[in-house]
This record gives structure tokens, sequence and C-alpha cells, in this order.
């Protein structure tokens, strides 16, 4: 079989990279989408490189833009071949009460988080159906499946973004392209490690195993997801949070 090749966007950030190392230790070609406005490609590949990662595919753009990732896409299948696994993973925040949300904050969120995966998903779902192997994996949040106060804009998008998953799993089911979101809790990247320490106290007391996620659980689970065995699953919701919520 040749090797396959995994597309994964927001790679360089904290659960972007551990789902990128994950890949490359199940022996895909993976192919690292990265902001060049956001993000150090030099120094990420060095860490990687560090760390026994050396094979990454390098490719830059920005979800909330078509025509970039047509681009990226394009860029992605000259240096690799085809994509055969999708990890939609790139998100922002811009949090406010709903009472201050300015326009541009709904919209950078929803643009980012929702609008991005019609962007990627568009560029790949029906080569890999006509190939008859496909596996599209959606990044959401256990703040898309609750909803969380401050957060109308990512709550809203993240929960899209499974409303989206549910229906092209369908769309997709006889073709052997499989669909699923995971909704991850509190995971401990470096943005989360960053919260002043009584406040991320108070959230970690509110998760019933008292802990955040490792990055490398998140990484498993998609790798699970893109893996031959995990291929009646579709459609699904993984939660993957410590028990802080229940669908
Ligand atoms: N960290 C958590 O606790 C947590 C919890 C639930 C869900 N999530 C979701 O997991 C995903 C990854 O989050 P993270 O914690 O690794 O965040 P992160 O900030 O470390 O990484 C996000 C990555 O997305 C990239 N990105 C942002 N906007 C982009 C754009 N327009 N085009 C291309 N790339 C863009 C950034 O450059 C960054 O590399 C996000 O979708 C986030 O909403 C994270």
């Amino acid at each position: 079989m040749t090797q396959r090749v995994a597309f994964v966007t927001g790679a360089m950030g904290g659960l972007g990279t551990a789902i990128c190392q994950a890949f490359a230790k199940d022996g895909y070609k993976v192919v690292a989408a990265y902001h060049p406005q956001f993000d150090n490609k030099d120094e990420w590949l060095k860490e990687q490189e560090a760390a026994g990662f050396k094979d990454f595919v390098c490719v830059a753009g920005d979800v909330a833009d078509l025509a970039s990732c047509q681009a990226m896409v394009a860029e992605a299948e000259a240096k690799a071949g085809p994509v055969d696994i999708l990890v939609n993973n790139a998100g922002i925040t811009r949090d406010k009460f709903f009472a201050k949300m300015e326009k541009d904050q709904w919209d950078a969120v929803i643009s980012t988080n929702l609008t991005s995966l019609f962007n990627m998903t568009k560029q790949v779902s029906a080569k890999m159906a006509e190939r008859g192997w496909g596996r599209i994996i959606n990044i959401s949040s256990v703040n898309g499946v609750k909803g969380q106060g401050g957060q109308t804009n990512y709550s809203a998008a993240k929960a899209g973004v499974i409303g989206f998953t549910k229906a092209l799993a369908q769309e997709l089911a006889t073709k052997g392209v499989t669909v699923n979101a995971v909704a991850p809790g509190y995971v401990a990247t470096k943005m989360v490690m960053a919260i002043r320490e009584d406040i991320l106290k108070s959230i970690i007391d509110t998760i019933p195993m008292k802990r955040l996620a490792k990055p490398e659980e998140m990484g498993a689970l998609c790798s699970y997801l893109a893996s031959d065995l995990a291929g009646y699953m579709t459609g699904a919701t993984l939660n993957i949070n410590g028990g802080l919520h229940f669908q």
C-alpha cells in the first residue's frame, strides 16, 4: 500500500503538533499547514527534528480564505500526493460576553473555526470519494457541545462543526469516507498553561478527573479515527474531556 497522506491545519499549535506527531508515528506522510503570520515554521521544524520528526511537509495559508485553501491543497498534492486524511484543527478564540461582542469578533471566529471546514473539505472530499477511501476529522470543543458564556461566537462555530460533521458523514457513508468530530475539554497546551494560575486551578477543580488533557491524548484519538479499523465510525462526536460534560 502506498503511504497515506494526512493534512493537518493549525499544525504548529498545541493540538496540531500532537496530531502531526501521532500520524508520523503511524507512518503517514504528514502535511503540516500553518499560518505564516501566526506560526514560526523554522522554529517549529527545529523542535520537531529535535524530537525525532524529520519528514513533515509544510504548506502555508489561511483556512478562512477559500482561494488560499485551494492553493495550499494544490501545493500539498504536488509535494506529497493526494490527501487521504484531513484534520480541520485550526481555530481561534475572541472571547467576549455577547453584550460587548463586536461583529468582527463574531466574524473572525465563524470564518476561522467553521467556514474553514467548507474551504478545506471542499478541496479533498470528492477526490476521497472517487478513490473510495478517506478520513475527515473535525476538531470541535466541549464548549460547542454544552455552550459557554463569554463564547457565543466560539460555541456557535464549534456546534456548527458538529452539524457539518453529521451531515457530511451521511453524504459520504457509502464512499469509504468517514467524517467525525472530536470535542476536547481543556488541553495542556501553551495557550491553556498561560492562564493565570488561580484561574487555571479553579478550572481544573471543575473537571472530574482533576487534570487537563495531555495533547498526546488528542493525537491518539485522531490516530484511531484515521485508521482502517475506525471505518465503521462516522458522524460521531467523540467527547474527550475528563468527565467535564456528557452529551
Ligand atoms: N487547547 C484546548 O484546550 C482546546 C480545547 C477544545 C478545543 N480546542 C480546539 O483545538 C484546535 C487547536 O487548538 P490549540 O489549543 O492547539 O490552539 P493553538 O492556538 O495552539 O493552535 C491553533 C493553530 O491554528 C492556527 N490558525 C489560526 N487561525 C488560522 C487561519 N486563519 N489559518 C490557518 N491557521 C490558523 C494557528 O496559527 C495555530 O497554529 C482549535 O480548533 C481549538 O478550538 C482546543
